[in-house]
């Protein structure tokens, strides 16, 4: 029987355990839940070693990383059959995406590989940066390149606020919490890539 849940599986890719970008993507998981039949899963790549790809190949031959490390987790969850959407959250770093979330979007080469696996899977990007305007737009569009790459169905965050994805701002006085916009584009975020998700008939 074709299960009808949907699993969104947010990725949060800050180096350091359970701060803002983590915190962002449980709010974005969190909304995502609020919708009917939508379930969650996150995983930190914080004490995790994504190594960069290699181009060795092997994935050629299989759903196989030639690199023994913990991306094996990543092939395990994406593996899941409900699996319909996933929200990837990373700190900016001069003006881009973090290391590891590069080198996570590299090693997905496996799934486009082996069957396209992340084709027609929902995705939404946040990124939280220091300052209001530290890169947080330029860091999504450069994640959603490598999801376009996949053949993904990138969405915006939705109405009303509707643009690139959630950006937010881990320096204002109050921290994250205090970031209301921020925090309502995360929301409308995490809304939009769970109802797309309910949109989406997997043939
Ligand atoms: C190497 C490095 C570069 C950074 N570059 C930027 C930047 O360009 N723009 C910005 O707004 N914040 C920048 N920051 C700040 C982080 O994006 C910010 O503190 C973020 O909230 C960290 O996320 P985390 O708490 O999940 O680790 C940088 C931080 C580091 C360590």
């Amino acid at each position: 029987m074709v299960s009808d849940t949907k699993t969104i599986i947010g990725v949060c890719c800050s180096p350091r355990p359970r701060k803002t970008t983590y915190e962002a993507v449980s709010a974005c998981l969190a909304a995502a839940e609020e919708i009917d039949g939508v379930t969650t899963r996150l995983i930190e790549l914080a004490g995790k070693t994504i190594g960069p790809c290699l181009a060795c190949g092997i994935c050629q031959e299989g759903l196989i990383c030639g690199i023994d490390d913990d991306f094996g987790e990543i092939i395990e969850a994406f593996g899941d059959p409900t699996f319909a959407g996933l929200i990837v959250g990373t700190p900016v770093y001069f003006g881009m995406m973090t290391a590891q979330c590069k080198a996570f979007l590299d090693r997905c080469v496996v799934f486009r590989r082996n069957g396209w696996m992340l084709r027609d899977k929902v995705a939404g990007v946040l990124a939280v940066g220091r300052v209001r305007n530290g890169g947080q737009e330029q860091t999504i569009q450069a994640v959603r390149a490598a999801m376009l790459c996949q053949d993904m169905i990138c969405v915006s965050d939705g109405q009303p606020t509707a643009h690139f994805g959630a950006t937010l701002w881990s320096g204002i006085e109050g921290g994250l919490a205090a970031d209301k916009v921020g925090l309502e584009t995360t929301r409308n975020l995490g809304h939009r890539v769970a109802e797309m998700t309910k949109r989406i008939i997997m043939l």
